[in-house]
Order: C-alpha cells, then structure tokens, then sequence
C-alpha cells in the first residue's frame, strides 16, 4: 500500500501568494535552500492504478499535474480519484472539492456528519455540487470502528475525534462538536500495518500517544515550530495552539512527544505553514529534527506500509 504526498503545506501554500516573510522571500528568491510546497492534501492506493484522495487542496489541479498516476486515461474521461475523504470543513482540505465537478458521476465522499453539515451550510459546497456532478455521502462515524472505502478494496480506514475547532465559518465554530476535525488510522488488511495521519493535532493525550505507538508511520501536525511564530513575525494575533496545532519545540511540543514512540515507528511532520524555520534544509531546526529521527514531508514523497 502507498501514500503519495499531494501537499505538504498549511493553507496559503509555500511561499504564500502575499507573503514576504523570510522563508517565502528566500523560496522565491532562491536565496534559501527550501523547496515550495503546495497545500495540504496526501493520495492512498492499494495498486496504484486508483487513489483514495485524503482531503481536497485548492492546488488539486497542480496536484494531479504533477502526479500523472492520479490520471490512469482508462477512458475518454477519467480519473484514478476513486474517492475523496476529509479530514474538516477548513479551507485548504475542502476547496478543490470544486475543481472535480467535471466527474460524469457523483464523487464518492466520506466524512464526518459535523464535516457533512459544515460543508452544506458555512461553505455550502455540496449545494454548489449538487449543480454539476453531485456527491455520493458516506458518513464516517468516529466510534472507533473501521470502514471499507468505496472503489478501493484492500483498504480500511479508522477515525479518531481530536481536540480542535471548526473553521470560521462554521455555524458552530463557537460550540466545536466531536466530529468537526479527525485523524485518520489508514490500515492495510493484509499485512495489519496502520499509518496514523492527523495534519491538525493540537494535543497529543496518552490514547493517542498508545495508538500512534502501534503504528508503522505517523504523518502528523508540522504546522508551526513555536506558539508564538505568526506574532513574533506580526502576522497574526493568535498562537498556534489557538488554531489547533501544537508547536514542534518547547516543552510538551510534538517533538517531545515523538520522542515517546518506539523506534519502530517513522515519524513525519506534515502540514507545514510557510513561516516554520524547519522548512530551512540546511538550518538549525531540521538538524534538530534529524537529530531526533524525525522527518519533514514534501511534495511528491512516497510512503510504503
Ligand atoms: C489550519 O489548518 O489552521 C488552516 O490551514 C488555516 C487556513 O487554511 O486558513
Ligand atoms: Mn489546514
Ligand atoms: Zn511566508
């Protein structure tokens, strides 16, 4: 079974379209040794002819442009997306949703019913779908069980509720709901091995730490390296932790959690807003990483499990 990471960064992409911090000045500059990344998305595949699609980026087109095995051309028209599953209602996972309209059937779609509901009201894109090729909705539960994704046998899915908000627009972004944002356990039946993904992890509880321990690879939150970074650069007024990611460094931050799994799992960082100094290939951040065994998703990278 194979991950092909689509989107290895935050919403706004890297270098960020109006950004000039050092990172994005330095990517588009050339000055800094970075690679540009495009927003958020992985592919799943069992043969490798058709994909599950975990979450759909706005840079979906680019995405399948530059990953010609998501474009089998089996037929006049024709995709190797065989489904499409979402991990929250935020922008950069359910935005390029639109850009498959053209399908000559509904998309198979799983998520949660919170996901569901947000993205019929707060961001109605089923409605607008609903126009062209439609959805076909599978619900996800987040009671532990396991589901059989349509059109690709040989893989089940899991999801665990975490800790977090949904998006702005959201009528229940005052009142967050179990259900508005998941990780996913991605198992293949054959072998029993499990990948862990959850791009938005704003804490990691024991449970938590005790599942992605049994995991062959987790693919977690690289959003940000500190709490502070969007202030400290006067780009935003909140903290990383308010959005939902908890910071790489410092005490209690993921690489300390990391630290607590067994050697035998791989741990990837994903997610990765544009401001993070990890992102810096020769910098002191990545050697940090690198020192703890840690590596950091990029566009393109395969995942075998
Ligand atoms: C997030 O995960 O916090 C989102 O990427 C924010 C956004 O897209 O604006
Ligand atoms: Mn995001
Ligand atoms: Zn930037």
């Amino acid at each position: 079974m194979r991950i092909r990471v689509l989107g290895s960064s935050a919403g706004g992409g890297f270098p960020q379209w109006n950004c000039n911090c050092a990172n994005c000045t330095g990517v588009r500059q050339g000055t800094v040794i970075a690679r540009a990344r495009t927003q958020s998305s992985i592919a799943v595949s069992v043969d490798g002819v058709d994909w599950l699609l975990v979450n759909a980026s706005p840079d979906i087109l680019t995405q399948i442009r530059d990953n010609p095995e998501l474009q089998p051309a089996r037929a006049v028209r024709d995709s190797g997306i065989a489904a499409v599953l979402l991990m929250d209602a935020q922008i950069d996972h359910v935005t390029g949703l639109l850009m498959l309209r053209e399908r000559q059937t509904p998309l198979p779609l799983l998520a949660t019913p919170e996901v569901f509901s947000d993205i019929s009201t707060g961001f109605p894109i089923t409605g607008i779908l609903s126009h062209y090729c439609g959805v076909a909705v599978h619900e996800l539960g987040i009671d532990g069980r396991t589901a059989d994704v349509p059109g690709l046998p040989g893989l089940q899915v899991q999801t665990v509720a975490l800790s977090s908000k949904p998006p702005p627009y959201s009528p229940f972004r005052g009142n967050p709901r179990p259900g508005d944002n998941i990780g996913l356990l991605l198992q293949n039946p054959a072998t029993g091995a499990r990948v862990f993904y959850a791009p938005g992890l704003a804490s990691v509880t024991p449970d938590l730490l005790d599942l992605m321990a049994g995991c062959s690879v987790v693919l977690v939150d690289g959003t940000f390296w500190t709490d502070d970074e969007m202030q400290r650069q006067g780009l935003s007024k909140k903290a990383a932790l308010d959005m939902g990611h908890l910071p790489q460094s410092g005490p209690g931050g993921m690489i300390e959690q990391l630290d607590r799994l067994p050697p035998t799992v791989r741990k990837v960082l994903i997610h990765i807003n544009n401001t993070n100094p990890m992102l810096v290939e020769d910098g002191p951040e990545r050697a940090l990483l690198t020192r703890h065994g840690i590596d950091v998703a990029h566009d393109g990278m395969d995942i075998e499990f």
